[in-house]
């Protein structure tokens, strides 16, 4: 089985380093003129590199042939740039990246290349696929065989240090076993803190439409401020607070407007590192863009974190019950970097993806006034105007749908990755052909976007919000193939939000 290299001082460093330098210093000593000038040498060493270059391809792509031979799988599509190294699909995903239309392009050359394809950026494999078996086999099946890797780590490690998201393997198993007694049912069922946050914003639309009669709302800004004020909440038992200071926040220049900008600013930035691959350095060469939001979050997280600190004694003692997430993890004797870090990535796990589920039910009703009727009859014969239960949830079956039917349309986690640590045959029944070979140490993404509007998964009206096709004859939600719904992803690593498991239809 092939496996992927790493280190510095590795058979790479010896072949175009050392080995150049040495056969050009013995043709330097062995030449009868041996004074030939840097210029000569230069080119000696060029040629040198540009021989073993082609030899290690050649060697390399020989190995991978019998490798795949091996696991009787065949390669996968390449996409065929118009420039060498594919440098015109870089520009692609690039500017895909900055009009937001990434997803498009993806699904163009899906359309092309098959649904598992190859960038082949730079010469370096970059695997997508929208083929809800691959996905499977990579976050499920073959858990083991994918992480998130040390070169995904890095590309948000400013932001997130090593937290859940970005950490594999051990530290990966003691967050979660850190975060899990948290969210247990308890706690979630307690909705005081949402409720709380619920009334601001209610409040606040309410008072807007009364005072200024028919008016437009950012209904979008105010979800966002909405889960941010609920989720720092629950996290830090701190809320930002942000929706009472909403007709100020609207000049953007309180506290909390910028903490929302910044950590919105660090989100993309990170993201869109993903999306571009290994070479996002390249695009920060001259600006150091995480600079300013991070001096941004850290000084809204650093005060909370210095105080509660202050009072980690108190939190030992067995019998202090721990009223937010903050002192639960204080109180399991963390280093006070890696409770901050847990912090900021189960911010950004909570805040944007709830916020976006939020605002498109929300569009979506508004597109469909008839669904919004309907919505609102369910809610009111069930709770009749009190607040709701964690029963009266669950009945809320139709309610429960138009959320699923968001989900699928617009998920709040459009796009995910993983890089193999061997190589291995992705079953890809999609592409029609044998199993595709991945090698060892390559990424893969896939697109819980483009697989949950797939015409050949969900029929003809894939690309409809028809939130009856969640209700079957018993009213209980259904899908034929659970990897073909995937907003929480799958497999060990699925969301440990406290309500993903309630709304996913598994
Ligand atoms: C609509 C709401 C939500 C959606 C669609 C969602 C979706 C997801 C997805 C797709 C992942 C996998 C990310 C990856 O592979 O890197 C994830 C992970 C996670 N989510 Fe959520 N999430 C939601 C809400 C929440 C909330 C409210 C919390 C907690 C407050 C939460 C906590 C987590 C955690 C801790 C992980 C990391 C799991 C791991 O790597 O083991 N999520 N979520």
């Amino acid at each position: 089985m092939l496996k992927s290299t790493t280190g510095w001082l590795n058979s790479t460093t010896w072949r175009y380093i050392f080995t150049p330098v040495f056969l050009i210093s013995a043709l330097h000593y062995a030449s009868p003129s041996p004074n030939r000038g840097l210029i000569v040498s230069g080119l000696t060493y060029l040629l040198i590199v540009i021989i073993i270059a082609v030899w290690d391809s050649r060697d390399a792509q020989q190995k991978l042939a019998e490798d795949a031979q091996r696991l009787g799988a065949v390669p996968i599509p390449k996409v065929k740039g118009r420039l060498p190294g594919n440098l015109d699909i870089l520009f692609a995903l690039v500017r895909g990246d900055r009009d937001d239309s990434c997803g498009e392009v993806f699904r163009r050359w899906s359309e092309e290349y098959g649904p598992t394809y190859n960038m082949n950026i730079l010469w370096a494999d970059q695997i997508i696929t929208v083929d809800p078996e691959n996905v499977k086999y990579v976050v499920a099946t073959s858990f083991s065989n994918f992480e998130k890797s040390r070169k995904f780590n890095e590309m948000f490690r400013e932001f997130l240090g090593d937290g859940i998201f970005t950490v594999d393997g051990d530290p990966w198993k003691l967050h979660r076993n850190l975060a899990r007694p948290f969210f247990v049912k308890d706690r979630i069922s307690d909705f005081d803190c949402f409720e709380r946050h619920s009334s601001n914003l209610l409040r606040l639309v309410s008072d807007k439409a009364e005072s200024k009669g028919d008016i437009d709302i950012d209904i979008q800004d105010l979800f966002a401020r909405f889960s941010l004020d609920s989720t720092t909440d629950f996290l830090f038992g701190h809320s930002t607070n942000s929706l009472l200071g909403h007709e100020d926040a609207s000049r953007k220049t309180d506290q909390y407007s910028q903490f929302s900008a910044a950590f919105k600013a660090m989100t993309h930035l990170c993201m869109s590192r993903v999306r571009i691959g290994s070479t996002w350095r390249w695009f920060e060469i001259f600006e150091n863009k995480s600079r300013e939001p991070m001096k941004i979050i850290n000084s809204f997280v650093d005060p909370i974190l210095t105080r509660a600190v202050q009072e980690r004694s108190v939190l030992l003692d067995k019998n202090v019950e721990h009223e937010n997430f903050l002192q639960h993890l204080l109180a399991a004797d963390l280093d006070t970097e890696l409770v901050r870090d847990e912090l900021l990535n189960i911010l950004l796990a909570g805040q944007d993806t709830t916020a976006s589920l939020l605002t498109f039910t929300i569009y979506c009703l508004t597109l469909y006034p008839y669904i919004a009727v309907k919505v609102r009859e369910e809610i009111d014969s069930q709770m009749h105007g009190r607040p709701p239960t964690v029963e009266d949830i669950k009945e809320l079956k139709y309610l429960r749908s138009c959320m699923n039917e968001t989900l699928r349309l617009f998920p709040p986690v459009p796009f995910n990755i993983r890089r193999s640590i061997q190589s291995c045959a992705l079953p890809s029944p999609l592409s029609k052909t044998k199993p595709l070979y991945m090698p060892a140490g390559r990424s893969i993404s896939y697109s819980p976007l483009l697989i949950q509007r797939r015409h050949d998964i969900w029929g003809s009206n894939a690309l409809q919000y028809d939130p009856n096709r969640w209700l079957v004859g018993d009213a209980k939600v259904h899908v034929t193939n659970p990897f073909a719904f995937l907003p929480f992803n799958g497999g060990p690593r699925m969301a440990s939000s406290p309500y993903s498991r309630k709304f996913h239809i598994n």
